[in-house]
Order: C-alpha cells, then structure tokens, then sequence
C-alpha cells in the first residue's frame, strides 16, 4: 500500500535499524529498487526530487510506484526530496505523495519556521507527512547550490524550538554527510559529527533524524566507471560503518541516490564496452537494473537492517 513513514519510523526508531529512501528517476530504478525490497520484505520510501519531476513528470513518476506496489505488496512511502518552496509540496500532495520534505535550510531559522510550518498545515490537513532540514550540507542540492564555505553543522541548540513551533514529523540534520559523489577530500579520513547526532537525539527523544547525502559512493561501481572509458578520480562516500552506527542511532531515514546512479552508469558503461555493436536499450538496461537490485538489497540487508521489517 501506499503509506506515510509515520508507522515505519516509529519501528526503526524502536528497532535500531533505518528506512532507505532511494530516488527515483525512470522505471528501471523504481523496479530495481522494488525488486529488491520485495525480496527481503523491506518497507521503502521511494523519493523524487523537482529535478525528478521535471525530467520524467509527476504522474509518470506517481504511476510507476503505483505499480511497484501491486507487483511487490509492499508498503511504499513516496516523497518529494527537497522541495523549495510551498507551491512544489502542495502540488506532490495535491497529486498523491504521502511525504514532503520543505527544505529550508538556506533560509534564516524564522524564515525556516515560517515555510516548514504552512507546509505542515497544509500536509497534515490532508493525511501527508512533512520533513524539514536544519543545517546545511555541502555539495550540490535541488535547486539549493551550497558551497562548502556556507555549509554549516546543525546546531543542537536549534532543534527543540523549530521541531515545537512547526509541528513537523522529522528532521534532517547537516553531520558532515554531503550530495554527490565528492563527499570527503583525497587524503582526508571521512568522519561525521557523532557527538551532534548524540546531542539532538538528547533533545528530541524518540524524534525520527534524517540523513541525507548517506551514498558511500561504493568503490567497485567507481572502479567499474573508471575502467570503462569513465573519469571519476577520487569519488568517496560514507563508510558503511558509519551509517550503521547512526541506523542504531535516532536516525530513521537514510537517503541514497548518487549510489543509485554509480551503479546505473557503470554497468551501462561495462555492456557498452564489452558489447560495442549493441543498440537495443533493453540490453543495456537489464544489468543496469540487476545492479541497482543488488545494490538496494546489500543496503538494505548489511547496512540499514530493514530486512524482514515490511
Ligand atoms: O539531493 C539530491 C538528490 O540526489 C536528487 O538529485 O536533484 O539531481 O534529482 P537531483
Ligand atoms: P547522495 O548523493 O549521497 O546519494 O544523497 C542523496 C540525498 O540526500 C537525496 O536527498
Ligand atoms: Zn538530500
């Protein structure tokens, strides 16, 4: 069914484990996703960005986890990934999410309270769920262009105000996590600010956290890229580690896309090099999608523990 992440944060709170929420671009990734879940009996949030929407249109989007619900029977929250303004979460709700998140963390705090707060009046009015962000993370969001000068932690302080005054459902906080494929410097040892995850889950007990930017951009996809005509010297993610560690922490929504693309992109790149004659999109999109089905379960399985829990 078709649901909000209400029931599945409150057991991945409790649980110690967390809900991966995956984006969705074209039906080959929503399959490959799904696929996989199914198979490990996982419950998914499957998130579509602005960029998402623009590129494949709301209702091909809508309907494509429409049916991954009636091949898999699993229950699917589906979410808009960083909307900006007020008019894009109206409009995902108005056309049938059951999430939004209202990113405004480029905004000053009131102005973020301001914004998350009309979002969660109109969501909760109409059986939707609302994310806001507090902090800033570096790297390239929807639309949200930080550079790695204005990215900022969360600050602690901050969370107990915004989360009362908005009424919003959870909370993303910037740890040291970022977008894209570039999350840590060559030479630089990936670390995440543990100490303010510990200082918010202190503050908001039993308050669902949010981790963006969670891709750990894995090696053997960035090997396979490289290997095969492709140039990402130095790409490096989120040791695996570390997500389980704030699985078992208050974080309850662990946001993975750039994974996603490493794996759709190498093995596209493998087929084309090894098969140089082959024009058939279907051929090419078939290991495409088993390694985004692979993927998706690994994560699901070693990483965020939410096998076995749909
Ligand atoms: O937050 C970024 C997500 O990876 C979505 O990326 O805006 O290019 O679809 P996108
Ligand atoms: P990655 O770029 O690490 O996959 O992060 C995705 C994300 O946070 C989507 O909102
Ligand atoms: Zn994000």
């Amino acid at each position: 069914a078709l649901v909000t992440s209400t029931e599945m944060f409150k057991k991945a709170y409790e649980g110690g484990y967390a809900i991966g929420a995956f984006n969705v671009n074209n039906m080959e990734i929503v399959q490959g996703i799904t696929e996989a879940a199914k198979e490990v009996n996982a419950p998914l949030i499957l998130q579509v960005s602005a960029g998402a929407r623009k590129y494949a249109n709301h209702t091909y989007l809508m309907k494509l986890v429409e049916a991954a619900i009636i091949e898999t029977n699993l229950p699917i929250c589906l979410h808009l990934d960083h909307g900006d303004t007020f008019e894009l979460c109206k409009s995902c709700i108005d056309g049938g999410f059951t999430s939004v998140m209202i990113d405004g963390s480029h905004h000053s705090f009131e102005d973020n309270i301001a914004l998350t707060k009309q979002v969660v009046e109109y969501a909760h009015a109409r059986g939707v769920v609302v994310e806001a962000e507090l902090g800033r993370l570096a790297g390239i969001e929807d639309a949200v262009n930080v550079s790695d000068a204005d990215a900022a932690f969360t600050k602690p302080d901050e969370v107990e105000e915004f989360v009362t005054k908005t009424g919003v459902d959870s909370l993303a906080i910037a740890i040291g996590t970022s977008h894209g494929a570039y999350k840590f410097k060559p030479g630089q040892k990936p670390q995440l600010r543990f100490d303010i995850l510990a200082e918010v889950e202190k503050r908001l007990p039993k308050f669902p956290i949010v981790l963006h930017g969670a891709s750990s951009v894995i090696p053997e996809f960035v090997e396979m890229i490289n290997n095969n005509g492709g140039k990402m010297p130095d790409a490096i993610g989120i040791p695996e580690e570390m997500l389980r560690k704030a699985a078992a922490m208050a974080v309850c929504k662990i946001n993975i896309d750039s994974d996603l693309r490493l794996a759709m992109t190498g093995s596209i790149r493998k087929y084309f090099a090894e098969n140089p004659s082959h024009f058939d999109p279907r051929q090419y999109l078939k290991p495409a999608r088993e390694a985004i089905k692979g993927l998706v379960k690994n994560k699901i399985v070693n990483v965020l523990g939410s096998d076995g829990k749909a």
